[in-house]
């Protein structure tokens, strides 16, 4: 069962996320993510927004509108919010963002851009992960909540299509990549047993379904 609590704050849907450690598949692509950020990213002071249970090993800092988050990973972090970032202009070289623009409301996700762009030094990066609708993702859910291994959906803005998060992101930044992540196997990473970790090869090899959107910025000399 889901451990997941919630709330909406000013529209934006908070929680306390699965814990990934537990779901052994799961575990090893978030580690994978990690890399994969890591080989985007410019050395230096980095933050990561809305970490959830999880941060990168390169952040310095995390911001969680869930405060007790903060609890879970052993990282300095501060409760806050995304579309009003508590730190000064050009503070960080990099910036890690995962799975959290579909939770604020549509109308408020350029503010959030903006306010990365603000907090990153010129040339500094963004790098955001965001899950992708469509059919797959559905049926995955749909038999996820079926056999009672996700309790509740707090998705209830939807998915940001694979343009929707290029668009956003190219209001602030230039696009430095843009790639998707995913496999078949992710009804697998829901599993907590230590077999499913063996199926990482294959994920590896089945990046053709889509189920993430990996989207980089760097920030131009000017902001707007
Ligand atoms: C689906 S979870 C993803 C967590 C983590 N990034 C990951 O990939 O596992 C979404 C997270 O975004 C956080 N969040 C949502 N809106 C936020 C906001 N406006 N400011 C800061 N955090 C926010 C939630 O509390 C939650 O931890």
């Amino acid at each position: 069962m889901s451990e997941a609590t919630w709330d909406v704050q000013d529209g934006a849907i908070v929680e306390r996320p699965r814990n990934v450690r537990k779901h052994p598949l799961l575990d090893r692509i978030y580690e994978r993510h990690d890399e994969l950020i890591a080989e985007q990213l410019p050395a230096g002071r980095t933050l990561e927004i809305a970490f959830g249970q999880h941060m990168h090993p390169q952040a310095d800092i995390g911001l969680e509108g869930w405060p007790s988050n903060a609890e879970t990973v052993h990282k300095p972090a501060i409760a806050g919010d995304a579309r009003t970032l508590p730190f000064a202009d050009d503070a960080f070289d990099a910036v890690v963002g995962r799975r959290f623009l579909h939770h604020v409301p549509p109308a408020d996700r350029p503010e959030i851009l903006r306010e990365t762009a603000r907090v990153l030094r010129p040339g500094g990066r963004v790098a955001l992960l965001e899950g992708t609708p469509g059919l797959y993702r559905k049926l995955t859910k749909g038999v996820a909540f079926r056999l009672g291994l996700l309790a509740e959906d707090t998705d209830i803005y939807g998915h940001l299509s694979e343009d929707a998060v290029t668009d956003l992101v190219s209001e602030s930044f230039e696009i430095a990549e843009k790639r998707t992540l995913g496999s078949p196997l992710m009804l697998a990473s829901i599993s907590e047993s230590d077999a499913s970790a063996r199926l990482l090869d294959l994920y590896e090899r089945t990046q053709f379904v889509k189920w993430w959107t990996f989207v980089v910025g760097e920030r131009p000399d000017s902001v707007v």
